[in-house]
């Protein structure tokens, strides 16, 4: 099949997603599809006629993912043609000419639905959820409303504005972005100071702040295909909590896929990832995020991801290895259900 990966883009998650797109770029090279790699923002400038029988190395001059979010300003002052377009030269053309595009994107304009909407439209075939699942998913704030309404248990939680509860939270407490990802714009706040610095840096990121509940329990993750649950991986910070750097770094955080719970909770876990994947209408595949709190043992739902990171220290890989699924063929199965 002729396959673009789609990566990059203006979201602080992009070069996230550029580790994301180089190893599905080479897996699927591997598995002998035509595949190009390009960034949905920056594109690229030449003749696009004969553009997948190039041989070329698409994935060659990659960086590896640093310690902390690239300034995105220095992205998009790269690019001089047209800037009120989001898709970058000849973007739409080369997706036009693919069979497939495998979505590699993080964060806004590519897990917000904007893209599949526009794919739609132009009927380019993507992998993973549409536009509506993503936009649902993408918003934290409105993802936990659902959440709340079919019964999943998540966080207590306010908007900081307009105040729709009274955040009576003790310290700590959390303080995050509704639409983000890569734990960019998550703070977890021990006392006023914490506090207020934190949400002027989350309001500088999204219009939309949320205050949470902290639980201070066990960390877990559910990666789902096709609606059906993965085996569970539980993630384990060597220092502090899963932000960008224990997510990125290799050797910062332990993860154990099967997680070491009770036959009883893994059930439940994996129903209720697969319910809340059902609930915000996802597709395909996606992962969704939960805490075991310490004092109750309760389970509690944090959100979901709707493109989930397929880098090297990713979740959804380890998981579909433990039934059997290796990084290409997970790849070509996430194709294969969205072809169909
Ligand atoms: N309510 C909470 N209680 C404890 N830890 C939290 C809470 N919310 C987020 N975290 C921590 O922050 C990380 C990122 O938060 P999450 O809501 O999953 O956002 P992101 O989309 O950035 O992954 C989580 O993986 C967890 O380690
Ligand atoms: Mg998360």
């Amino acid at each position: 099949m002729k396959i673009v990966v789609l990566a990059g883009g203006t979201s602080s998650e992009r070069d996230v997603s550029y580790s994301s797109g180089k190893k599905i770029y080479y897996a699927l090279k591997e598995r002998g599809h035509k595949v190009i790699l390009i960034d949905i923002y920056l594109g690229i400038s030449c003749e696009v006629d004969n553009i997948f029988d190039l041989e070329y190395d698409w994935g060659n001059d990659i960086c590896e993912i640093g310690d902390t979010a690239p300034i995105v300003e220095n992205i998009k002052a790269q690019r001089n043609n047209c800037k009120s377009v989001y898709f970058g030269e000849n973007v739409i053309e080369i997706c036009n000419k693919s069979d497939l595009v495998f979505l590699a994107l993080h964060g806004e304009n590519g897990e917000n639905g904007k893209v599949q909407a526009t794919f739609d439209l132009l009927g380019i075939k993507y992998t993973g959820t549409d536009f509506l699942g993503s936009a649902l998913a993408m918003n934290k704030g409105l993802s936990k409303e659902l959440f709340q309404h079919h019964g999943i248990r998540t966080p207590k939680y306010c908007r900081l504005r307009p105040h729709d509860s009274v955040d009576n939270f003790t310290y700590p407490k959390v303080v995050k972005v509704s639409c983000g990802g890569s734990s960019i714009g998550v703070y977890i706040v021990n006392n006023d100071e914490e506090y207020n610095s934190a949400i002027l840096e989350a309001e500088m990121i999204d219009s939309e702040v949320l205050i949470e509940e902290y639980i201070e329990g066990r960390e877990f993750s559910v990666g789902i295909i096709d609606g059906k649950a993965l085996p569970i991986i539980e993630i384990i910070p060597k220092i502090g909590f899963y932000n960008y750097k224990n997510k990125y770094q290799s050797g910062n955080t332990i993860e154990i896929c099967p997680a070491d719970i009770s036959y009883e909770k893994t059930i439940y876990m994996q129903k209720i990832a697969e319910k809340a994947y059902k609930i915000l209408r996802l597709k395909i595949y996606a992962r969704i995020d939960f805490i075991m709190s310490n004092k109750n043992g309760e389970i509690y739902c944090l959100e979901a991801n709707t493109l989930p990171g397929m880098t090297p220290s990713s979740l959804i890989p380890q998981e579909a290895m433990v039934v059997g699924m290796d990084y290409p063929s997970l790849c070509e199965k996430i194709i294969e259900l969205s072809i169909k």
